[in-house]
């Protein structure tokens, strides 16, 4: 079980993720993270949250100092470790979903990050919000494949960041929940190739996580979407 501490935000109670390296010993990172009970989706840590700030922190060294965006953040534990380990981190959530903007915005104070902004940024809309966000190194995105109905607006959002940087990549988990869906033909109307992660290249091939137990036997896989270039 996640150890669990007092939010000092009412109707919130707060969970602690303490990310380690073997690698490392003496180095560790907490992040606490307040959660609501609420069936909306972005209102709590899915469990591939845990597996995307897995990948964030064991990669931190490169993150330093990169320009990161978070997409349908919900809670925020990828952005809010990215921000944590010295990244320049952006926060959004659907635009019209303003109980989503707050919990991103409660998980930067829960954590004293008071440089990181949050955005509304709808899948698939290209708003003005979306236009006007500076150039991103790596766009993060932990259970935003959820409904094939919505891949493609993920994907397209994405897109519209590859245009003031080409070199963008995205690092997305997702939970598999149909054998039947596969996003070949949209990776490919848009131009874009994935390569998959295996968990165990990042110590995340295990049912506890962070001193968490999310992931439990959930299959979550991770790939990196980035632009296609000439094979
Ligand atoms: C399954 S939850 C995952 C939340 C968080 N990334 C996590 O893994 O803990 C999906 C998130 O996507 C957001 N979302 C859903 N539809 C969206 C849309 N059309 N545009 C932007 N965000 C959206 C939800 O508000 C929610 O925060």
């Amino acid at each position: 079980m996640t150890e669990r501490r007092e939010a000092e935000t009412e109707g919130a109670s707060c969970r602690v993720f303490t990310f380690k390296d073997p690698r490392s010993p003496q180095e560790s990172l907490s992040v606490c993270i307040p959660e609501v009970l609420d069936p909306q989706y972005g209102m709590y840590v899915w469990p591939s949250a845990v597996v995307l700030a897995q990948y964030v922190w064991f990669h931190r060294e490169q993150l330093r100092g990169r320009a990161v965006l978070e997409l349908g953040a919900g809670v925020s534990l990828p952005g809010v470790v990215a921000a944590r380990c010295g990244a320049d981190v952006i926060l959004s959530d659907d635009a019209n979903k303003p109980a989503c903007l707050e919990n991103c915005r409660r998980s930067c104070a829960a954590n004293g990050l008071q440089d990181v902004s949050v955005r509304g940024l709808s899948w698939g809309e290209v708003s003005p919000d979306l236009l006007l966000l500076p150039r991103r190194d790596v766009v993060l995105g932990s259970d935003v494949f959820y409904d094939p109905e919505d891949f493609e607006d993920v994907l397209v959002t994405f897109v519209c960041l590859l245009r003031k940087n080409p070199e963008a990549q995205f690092w997305t988990t997702y939970q598999v929940r149909s054998a039947d869906w596969s996003m070949e033909a949209l990776l490919h109307r848009w131009g874009l190739s994935c390569v998959p992660v295996p968990l165990a290249d990042f110590d995340a091939d295990q049912s506890e996580l962070a001193g968490s137990a999310l992931p439990g036997s959930h299959s979550i896989q991770m790939m990196i979407v980035s632009r296609r270039t000439a094979d």
